[in-house]
């Protein structure tokens, strides 16, 4: 037997509901904010993600599905959707539309994780870039956006964090001093950390490793080196937030796996989730259109998870639209099969949703079939039947029963299909 392959999960026609509820309402939510849906590649040429998320980052050194094209160019799944939307924003010249250029996506996304629960290898992200704006109510819009979006979905529990990762000369300022301290207690770190001090110091303040952690506490913060207007942005973010009543809290350590963020970052948590805790995050990355050879381009981001909330999701916050009513036809006998087959097609052209069960021959199975699919009606349909050229429509929870005529079946059918 072939399977699937490990930390790729298949979604069954069970689940698929709870799916469509969590992406129709991030697409009510994406709407409402102004956001235009964009569809882009599942792969793109590798040094597309090697230049955006960073090559220190362990998505690039050590999470990506890379291969080789026919012709030897190296390309890659993609690991995120900011990259792919960035590149799309260059390569179409959107900067020129006189317009704030904001987008959302869906879709599967790649990474060679270690599976377990809320962690895969191939997930779906929904996502938003807003690009063009560099002014604090466009960080405001987009968390504002992840958090109604979350909150009305019905999770509980949720908590959003917030840092400033100032600009890069901020950064470059504060390095110093987080290596010096670093490398006085370099021992006391994981080795995955003492491994960073060199290449990406900062992902140490990260670290879930509780050494590490009780370490980075007494750390230089970055907060303390930042210059004026860093503080200022944050400050008017904060104070933004304040207005809109989005509750958030303060987390200097949060520095993302990602490397093209610059003054605001930000992630939502729930407290259910295990270890795999971050449900969506995101942050401003103003310098990175201009990395991938675009004009300066300020810009702000986020992204969720879907699998995480799919997770999270009670099945009583699950609103689907109201059940519709489902015909199941109960044809049997050789003309009952292909009057049964007419009626089947007539319905469903006048949109009428109707059902079958090919393999059962008698009313017996077909009505126990009925019942196992959930059909609110079945109309019977036997040799008999077709003689007198009516059929019998069952109403299966009232059991009342009534006669229809065959040759005019959508029109005598529909108003008799309401759900009692
Ligand atoms: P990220 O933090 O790497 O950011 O991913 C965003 C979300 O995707 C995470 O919070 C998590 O819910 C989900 N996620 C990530 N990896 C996995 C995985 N292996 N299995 C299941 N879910 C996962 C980004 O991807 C950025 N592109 C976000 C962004 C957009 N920043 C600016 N714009």
């Amino acid at each position: 037997m072939i399977k699937g392959i490990k930390g790729v999960k298949d979604l069954l026609p069970e689940e698929t509901p709870r799916w469509r509820f969590i992406e129709e309402t991030a697409r009510r939510w994406a709407d409402r904010y102004g956001f235009h849906e964009i569809r882009i590649p599942i792969f793109e040429v590798t040094t597309l993600f090697a230049r955006s998320i960073g090559a220190s980052t362990d998505i690039v050194e050590k999470e990506m599905y890379t291969f080789q094209d026919r012709d030897g160019t190296s390309l890659t799944l993609r690991p995120e959707g900011t990259a792919g939307t960035v590149r799309a924003y260059i390569e179409h010249n959107r900067g020129a539309v006189p317009v704030p250029q904001k987008y959302f996506y869906f879709g599967p996304m790649f990474r060679h994780e270690r599976p377990q629960a809320g962690r895969l290898r191939q997930f779906h992200q929904f996502g938003v870039e807003s690009f063009g704006m560099a002014d604090p109510r466009s960080d405001i819009e987009v968390i504002a956006l992840l958090w109604r979006l979350l909150s009305d979905v019905g999770l509980q529990g949720l908590t959003l964090e917030i840092n400033n990762l100032g600009y890069p000369a901020d950064r470059d300022s504060y390095r110093p001093q987080l290596v010096t301290y670093l490398k006085q207690h370099e021992s006391h770190l994981c080795s995955n950390c003492q491994r960073r001090i060199e290449m990406n110091p900062l992902r140490i303040l990260d670290c879930k490793v509780p050494e590490c952690r009780a370490l980075t506490e007494q750390a230089p913060r970055l907060a303390d080196s930042l210059s004026e207007a860093p503080r200022a942005y944050s400050a008017a973010v904060l104070r933004g937030l304040d207005l809109i009543r989005i509750p958030y809290s303060l987390n200097h350590r949060l520095v993302r796996g990602l490397d093209y963020y610059n003054l605001t970052t930000f992630e939502v948590t729930a407290m259910n989730l295990g270890a795999q805790n971050a449900v969506g995050a995101g942050g401003r990355y103003d310098g990175l259109v201009e990395t991938l050879s675009g004009p300066p381009t300020p810009a702000v981001g986020f992204a969720v998870g879907l699998e995480r909330i799919a997770m999270l999701l009670a099945d009583s916050a699950i609103r689907t639209s109201a059940a519709k009513a489902v015909v199941y036809i109960a044809a049997f006998g050789e003309q009952g099969s292909l009057a049964g087959l007419s009626a089947l097609e007539d319905l469903r052209v006048c949109g009428i949703s109707a059902v079958s069960d090919f393999r059962s021959s008698t009313l017996k199975a077909h009505l126990r079939q009925a019942d196992r699919l959930g059909c609110s009606f079945t109309l019977i349909i036997g040799d008999d039947e077709v003689t007198k050229g009516t059929g019998i429509l069952r109403n299966m929870v009232t059991k009342s029963q009534y006669d229809l005529p065959l040759a005019a079946l959508p029109t005598a059918i529909q108003p008799l299909l309401t759900i009692s």
